[in-house]
């Protein structure tokens, strides 16, 4: 066996990431670089943009709105795109979804179609220029602004996905889950779905039962589907009269993004031995470890791998079945899964760890949510 102690291992593992958001994925080195060249960082400072220590909630949302004020113009966009981009790469991450809520603001000329334009065009320099990853693009819906502008990104992801042969491929639903009901934007779902973009919706970040079991329901059987953070779905918890819930995440087998580092420092959850990565994992139900925002929650994907690992004493090939489980949830095709599998094949052999024995059998191959 190769002699890479268990940290190392997880930074070159071969690895997708499935749940980051651009504008809390920036890096320190970015910032400075940022920081340098324009001299000030609009009125914010640096230690103003990331989370130090555990905090409510709340306190990350407000983290956001200042980002949302350094990160205003297409050039600002294009270099965060292109650097998170390479960061992930030199991470080791293979195959990235990459959601972003497309701005408009004013002031800078910059449109949501403009936003979108920079970021597939950072995405394609990379290609270009080499970067060894495989980026896909999901269109984020912000539940403060609205079911109107939820349509209006809808209708902007529909154009991308089409202008770019699918490098637009989705979804994201997030923002604040205090704020409005995401019940309210089923008919956006399902409208998106049925235009062909996948879907990854934050979902039960904290104990929202009822409007979590609503969007379920009516989502579940009719769209490609998989459930950001997922904190609150399960019933070990004070979830008594939401079984329903459980059942049609294992019915349905909708993957779930765990964003541990994130979650703890959210304070959503308590530690890392007591998130729902576990409960998911050990019920064989697709789980894949995520960073949500490597810049604000200060983690890279392989420090996710390296935490869990860690907690819960797993091996070497404990973590390349953990990894080669996650190819299943990405939202492309099943050639782009088999290349995965054969890069991680390929990276077995070199550290001189088993590859696990996969059933490539037609049921295993589409796992979920797919109709
Ligand atoms: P952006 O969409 O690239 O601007 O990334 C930041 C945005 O992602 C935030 O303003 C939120 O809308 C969303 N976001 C990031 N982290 C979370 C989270 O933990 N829960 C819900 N929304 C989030
Ligand atoms: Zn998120």
């Amino acid at each position: 066996m190769a002699n890479t102690s268990i940290e190392e291992f997880c930074r070159k593992l071969p690895k997708v990431e499935l749940h980051a958001h651009l504008n809390t994925s920036f890096s320190m080195t970015f910032l400075n670089e940022l920081l340098r060249k324009s001299g000030n960082l609009n009125g914010v400072s640096l230690e103003d943009l990331h989370l130090a220590e555990a905090k409510p909630l709340a306190e990350g949302f407000a983290i956001f709105s200042k980002l949302h004020q350094v990160f205003r113009t297409e050039e600002t966009i294009y270099q965060l795109t292109h650097s998170v981009i390479r960061e992930f790469a030199e991470d080791n991450v293979k195959y990235l979804e990459l959601r972003s809520t497309p701005k408009h603001i004013p002031e800078t000329g910059l449109t949501r179609d403009i936003y979108m334009q920079t970021m597939v065009r950072a995405v394609q320099d990379c290609q270009k220029e080499g970067v060894d990853i495989t980026v896909r693009l999901l269109v984020s819906i912000d539940r403060r602004q609205g079911v109107e502008v939820a349509k209006i990104a809808v209708d902007l992801a529909e154009r991308w996905m089409k202008s770019t042969q699918g490098l637009v491929i989705g979804m994201d639903f997030s923002g604040d889950p205090k704020v409005g009901d995401a019940s309210d934007y089923i008919p956006v779902f399902l409208d998106a779905a049925r235009r062909g973009l996948k879907l990854s919706l934050h979902l039960a970040e904290i104990p929202l039962y009822k409007e979590t079991k609503k969007v379920l329901q009516a989502c579940c059987g009719h769209c490609v589907l998989r459930i950001g953070h997922g904190t609150f779905l399960h019933r070990y918890e004070s979830n008594q009269g939401h079984e329903e819930i459980e059942d049609l995440v294992v019915q349905w087998k909708i993957p779930i993004e765990a964003c541990v580092t994130s979650n703890i420092l959210s304070k959503t959850v308590n530690g890392p031995g007591s998130h729902h990565f576990w409960y998911w994992h050990r019920k064989q139900h697709p789980v894949i470890l995520c960073t949500d925002g490597k810049g604000v929650f200060g983690c890279l994907l392989s420090d996710e791998y390296y935490r869990v690992a860690k907690e819960f004493s797993l091996g070497r090939e404990d973590l390349v079945s953990m990894a080669l489980s996650t190819f299943d949830s990405i939202f492309e095709s099943d050639d782009l899964k088999q290349r995965l599998r054969d890069i991680l094949r390929s990276f077995c052999e070199k550290e001189q760890v088993a590859f696990p024995n996969i059933n490539t059998s037609k049921e295993k191959m589409s796992t979920y949510c797919c109709v």
